[in-house]
């Protein structure tokens, strides 16, 4: 082992790795160690790290490109963060946020699912944590699907799936809507991971909004029992964030929501995704 120990967080998924100083490049052996649990436990924590933004941004970069933000920096609340970086905090400044995602609870979401390319990983880094609430809850969505009950595997199987980002935490788009205005995107419901070719559920709360050969209401009656399926499984890591911690999770087989926290406590992560591509069933 790369010098490194690995420690399960939950029966399903989920590893901390302990042993390792993210400020300091890692060798080759280490990074392809690391990129290895990445893949087999699909969300790793590091606890007790020191990362400057640019220390940050290096660590990520030794996974790939890092992604790029979909909105135009003009349209986005703060219209500061630099192209490949987000402040997901709720600090104002003469009371508008500084960063992006600020308040409050967050519907389960795969980011970038409403992109041509979604983004293969994200590493979130705690600055200032609050003392209630806040975590981020992830799910492994390899077992998501693969303890569907066959009904709904049948319902689904082959079909695409339509995403749509209103870029609200906890509002879906409205179909009668105009849906250009917002970023969408049709998938795979179930995609292939493209780097460890298992089979992975690709549906959430906040953002599918229509399956492919459904009416509307059956569509939604379908998504709604597919979350649901997903929620009641085993399949949920409860996260509660520590200062110093950096968790990075892979999006295309997981999904991730946040609890909701009081708005007079103080949380400032510090957000890189690395890019992806176009994912198929
Ligand atoms: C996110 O969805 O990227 C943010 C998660 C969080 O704030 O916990």
């Amino acid at each position: 082992m790369a010098g490194f120990t690995l420690h399960k967080l939950h029966d399903s998924f989920g590893a901390e790795i302990r042993g390792l100083d993210l400020s300091a490049p890692m060798d080759p052996e280490t990074c392809e160690a690391v990129t290895q649990a990445w893949l087999d436990h699909l969300i790793l924590l590091f606890r007790d790290q020191d990362l400057t933004p640019e220390a940050q941004r290096k660590f990520c970069e030794q996974f790939g490109p890092l992604g790029g933000r979909l909105r135009k920096a003009e349209d986005r609340p703060e219209g500061r963060d630099a192209e490949n970086i987000m402040l997901v905090t709720n600090v104002r400044k003469n009371g508008v946020p500084i960063g992006s995602l600020p308040d409050g609870e967050m519907f389960f979401h795969h980011d970038k699912c409403y992109a041509p390319e979604p983004d293969w990983g994200t590493m979130l880094y705690a600055m200032e944590v609050t003392r209630v609430g806040g975590h981020t809850l992830f799910a492994n969505m390899y077992d998501a699907w693969e303890t569907l009950p066959n009904d709904l595997k049948d319902r689904i199987e082959g079909r695409q799936v339509l995403h749509i980002y209103k870029y609200l935490p906890t509002e879906r788009v409205d179909l009668k809507e105009d849906i250009d205005k917002y970023d969408h995107q049709w998938q795979p419901i179930v995609i292939t991971h493209p780097k460890t070719g298992r089979r992975a559920l690709y549906v959430n709360e906040l953002m599918s909004a229509m399956i492919e050969g459904y009416e509307e209401d059956e569509s939604r009656e379908i998504i709604d029992r597919l979350v649901e399926n997903v929620k009641s499984a085993d399949v949920i890591y409860d996260h509660k964030w520590q200062r110093g911690d950096l968790v990075m999770w892979d999006n295309w087989c997981t999904m991730h929501a946040r609890t909701d926290f009081p708005r007079d406590q103080t949380r400032m992560l510090r957000r890189y995704t690395i890019s992806g591509q176009a994912l198929s069933a």
